[in-house]
């Protein structure tokens, strides 16, 4: 971690500089530009084609859980729309397309018999992105466990990590052979934390023992996976998982702060990145979230730190932690909010690029990460669409800008990073927060389903082709 490294309050001024051909010189001819989505965000058509419920269904459908009681029932449509969207891609000129695969869409129970449509329609979606010269992406796990999963326990119980690694097989067996790059996780932390220690996301529990428990049963899955995927991929396919990972930064100079660091970022980053990197959970973590550990059974870190190709890394925002009297619980440290000067997101989110580029640096010389890809990087802003053929977000061009340009400082500074994905495509649903907040660089009017570009999606098309054009 980043203990006594910059204190830095304000954004770095030569992030905000570079325009789109200085921002292209610093990534390699191969590098990877591309977009990403989830299922439940997108998708709709939650009851078609034989697809089981999931736990986001289950807990959109309870009075007070998501804002304004929206739900994925409808989403963008995306199940109906996929051919117009990947025109949409093949006119931006995106090399690739991050997209999640509902498991109770393959498996209505979680296990179990198959659903051949299900598997039909995501072989369906690979094979238009391939006659578009685009590579897929697909994460097997973007929070949407099959409700019936849930309803013996979901992952609070080890047979889920089982029954994860036998879902991810019968996808690969029909997918193996096209799919350029498979995700096993996204963001375990969210799905263990938000979902379980806190209850903001579904399945909606607050206790913070079963989500250290559910967390250790995530990564097993992962680690299960690995190898049942690499049986049946094509050579050279990528295998990894992606964390939602925020470098923490010191607010003062204190030793209290210097502390609370060290705890945030073990909270923040270490609990996922050292078991999967290591073969360890970092010391003191239980201690300091005070529980007990999780039921880690023989050879389960062995499992979980399997080699994989590469770190998909989530990341929005950096966390400036000022440090308490009293030493605070791992995850109850305080955060300087709102930083002095600082521009923020419609999420709340500080705008800090700078902390993607210590954050990637920093993955590639602790733990010797063998590749990286920035899986998830965007911004929520209040788009406003009224009839115009592009609707106008200056905010988010600048955001991708300064973001994308900490990109290419960290590959200078030796960040083996492979690939960027925007999130989002389309504007979606966002989990707890609906539809009120829109991260696509393609706008979506929900009422007709009509897709308008954002200014960003124009700007991020020339950045890809002025990319291509020094190769
Ligand atoms: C990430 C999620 C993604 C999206 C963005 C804004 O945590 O992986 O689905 O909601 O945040």
């Amino acid at each position: 971690m980043q203990a006594g490294a910059t204190i830095s309050m304000t954004n770095n001024d030569s992030l905000r500089t570079a325009n789109t051909e200085n921002l292209v010189a610093a990534f390699p001819s191969n590098f990877v530009w591309g977009a990403a989505t989830a299922a439940y965000q997108i998708e709709g058509a939650t009851r078609e084609d034989g697809r089981g419920l999931s736990v986001w269904d289950t807990f959109s459908a309870t009075p007070g859980k998501v804002h304004n009681g929206d739900t994925g029932d409808v989403a963008d449509d995306h199940y109906h729309r996929y051919q117009e969207d990947v025109e949409l891609m093949a006119g931006l000129g995106l090399d690739a397309y991050r997209f999640s695969i509902a498991w109770s869409r393959i498996l209505p129970q979680g296990r179990g018999s198959i659903n051949e449509k299900g598997l039909d329609f995501y072989e369906r979606l690979v094979d238009t992105l391939l006659a578009k010269g685009i590579k897929p992406f697909a994460t097997l796990y973007h929070w949407d466990l099959p409700q019936a999963l849930q309803d013996e326990g979901g992952w609070a119980k080890r047979e889920t990590a089982y029954a994860f690694a036998d879902y991810a097989e019968i996808v690969v067996k029909r997918l193996g052979d096209r799919v350029a790059g498979w995700i096993t996780h996204n963001e375990p932390w969210v799905v263990a934390y938000l979902g379980h220690g806190v209850g903001v996301h579904a399945p909606g529990l607050k206790n913070m023992q079963t989500a250290v428990d559910v967390a250790h049963h995530l990564l097993l899955s992962h680690g299960l996976a690995v190898p049942r995927l690499r049986a049946l991929v094509a050579p050279g396919t990528q295998v990894g998982i992606t964390l939602n990972l925020s470098q923490v930064y010191p607010a003062d100079e204190r030793s209290e702060t210097a502390r609370d660091v060290a705890l945030a970022d073990s909270f923040n980053v270490r609990w996922f990145v050292e078991p999967l990197f290591r073969g360890s959970y970092p010391d003191q973590l239980f201690t300091d979230l005070a529980v007990n550990p999780p039921p880690i059974q023989d050879g389960d870190l062995t499992t979980i730190s399997t080699p994989i190709d590469f770190l998909g890394v989530n990341n929005y925002f950096r966390w400036v932690v000022r440090g308490q009297e009293q030493r605070p619980r791992a995850d109850s440290y305080q955060t300087v909010a709102p930083i002095p000067g600082a521009c923020y997101t419609e999420m709340g989110w500080e705008i800090a690029p700078e902390g993607l580029r210590d954050l990637l640096v920093r993955l590639h010389r602790d733990y010797n990460v063998p590749s990286l890809y920035v899986t998830e990087n965007g911004a929520a802003f209040k788009d406003e669409w009224h009839g115009e053929e592009v609707v106008s977000d200056p905010r988010r061009v600048s955001y991708l800008q300064e973001y994308i340009h900490a990109v290419g400082e960290a590959l200078q500074q030796g960040a083996p990073v492979k690939g960027y994905f925007v999130w989002s495509l389309l504007d979606n649903f966002e989990w707890a927060e609906g539809y009120s907040k829109r991260f696509g660089i393609v706008y979506i009017d929900y009422p007709t389903q009509r897709r308008i570009p954002k200014e960003s999606s124009r700007w991020y098309a020339s950045l890809i082709k002025e990319h291509s054009a020094r190769l």
